[in-house]
């Protein structure tokens, strides 16, 4: 594989999305901002590219990706749209949310991109240059999170460089995102199923569709070869150091990543503090989740102690990382 090349990095502009759409045309990878997380993309189309993709993030290949494209009627080419999906599509699209669809009968997303399954994942972003790029190339463009597969998903372009650079040919440079956790997952099979909660909150689409998701099956969390959302690994979203869950005291030696203003006993003695929103803002700490833990993360600290977080709005999304996070290693 390509690992020794150098990667260049453009500030997001005209420029960069030529040279993005020119990279991604010769079978490249570019990681790209989207609202969501930064994004690590391929020509979709291109089975070469995409081996190439898996290997650079070091990701299980029977993990399969999502196909990013830049409007409806190209959505329309790869996936099966039925009324419940064309309604989602309709309300949320562009912006962060993934459905997962039957694959249409000409389909042209590669098989090692879906993992031949017979279903595909698609999103059109919002983020302007994610979309920019998506129209100057013209084809759909599989983005897994630019991270080395099990890290935290990166929210700024020095995450990606830390992590790929080497090994990736292009990085878009277009600042902090904005939501800063992974899109909203729904399979769109005989009932509309949530397959990972992200971006986008649960109450949002299941008032559009005017019906509660379903969750996947507890097994389909379990690190099986085949479960239903496959990325849906229980270890995933991983600092290195320990994350232990809905702290209320510190013990000496741990960092605290604190939500709110609530008193926390033994923050004196705290190897370092970050607040995800002071405010408890839980878009604030969508936002803020991914930096905070990179940053407690190389703070030398016994734990990263989190406190509890209400589970509303961006809230499920932000307690399914930090359990992920968690996982294994308390
Ligand atoms: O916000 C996001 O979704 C970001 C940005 C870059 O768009 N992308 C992202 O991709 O989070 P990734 O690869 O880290 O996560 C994609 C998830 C994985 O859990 C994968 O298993 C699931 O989507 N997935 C993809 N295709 C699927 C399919 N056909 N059926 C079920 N799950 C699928
Ligand atoms: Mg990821």
């Amino acid at each position: 594989m390509k690992i020794g090349l150098k990667t260049l990095l453009l500030p997001a502009g005209e420029a960069a999305v030529a040279a993005a759409a020119r990279v991604l045309a010769d079978g490249g990878l570019v990681a790209f901002p989207t609202e969501t997380v930064y994004g690590l993309g391929a020509d979709a189309t291109n089975a070469a590219a995409i081996a190439h993709l898996y290997q650079a993030k070091g990701r299980p290949a029977f993990n399969p990706l999502i196909a990013h494209v830049s409007d409806l009627g190209a959505a329309r080419k790869i996936g099966r749209f039925d009324a419940a999906a064309l309604q989602l599509a309709e309300a949320f699209w562009p912006g962060p949310l993934t459905l997962v669809l039957p694959k249409s009968a000409d389909c042209a997303v590669a098989d090692l991109a879906t993992a031949g399954l017979d279903t595909v994942a698609i999103r059109i972003p919002a983020h302007p240059v994610a979309r920019d790029i998506l129209r100057a190339f013209g084809r759909p463009v599989v983005a897994p999170s630019a991270n080395l597969s099990g890290h935290v998903s990166p929210t700024i372009a020095a995450h990606v460089l830390n992590d790929l650079g080497g090994r990736i040919d292009l990085i878009v440079d277009g600042g902090a995102v904005a939501v800063g956790v992974e899109s909203t997952i729904v399979g769109i099979f005989d009932q509309p199923i949530l397959l990972r909660p992200g971006g986008l909150p649960r109450a949002d689409i299941e008032r559009v569709l005017g019906l509660t998701l379903r969750q996947p099956p507890e097994d389909a969390e379990s690190d099986s070869d085949q479960p239903l959302a496959p990325g849906m690994l229980a270890s995933h979203y991983a600092p290195r150091t320990k994350v232990r869950l809905n702290a209320m005291r510190l013990e000496p030696g741990e960092a605290l990543l604190a939500f709110g203003t609530d008193a926390v006993s033994g923050i004196e003695a705290a190897a370092a503090v970050m607040n995800l929103s002071v405010r408890g803002d839980l878009d604030e700490a969508a936002a803020n989740l991914f930096g905070h833990l990179r940053a407690l993360d190389t703070r030398a600290a016994r734990t990263i102690a989190v406190m509890p977080i209400p589970d509303d709005g961006l809230g499920e999304a932000i307690n399914d990382r930090l359990r992920r996070a968690a996982v294994g290693r308390e």
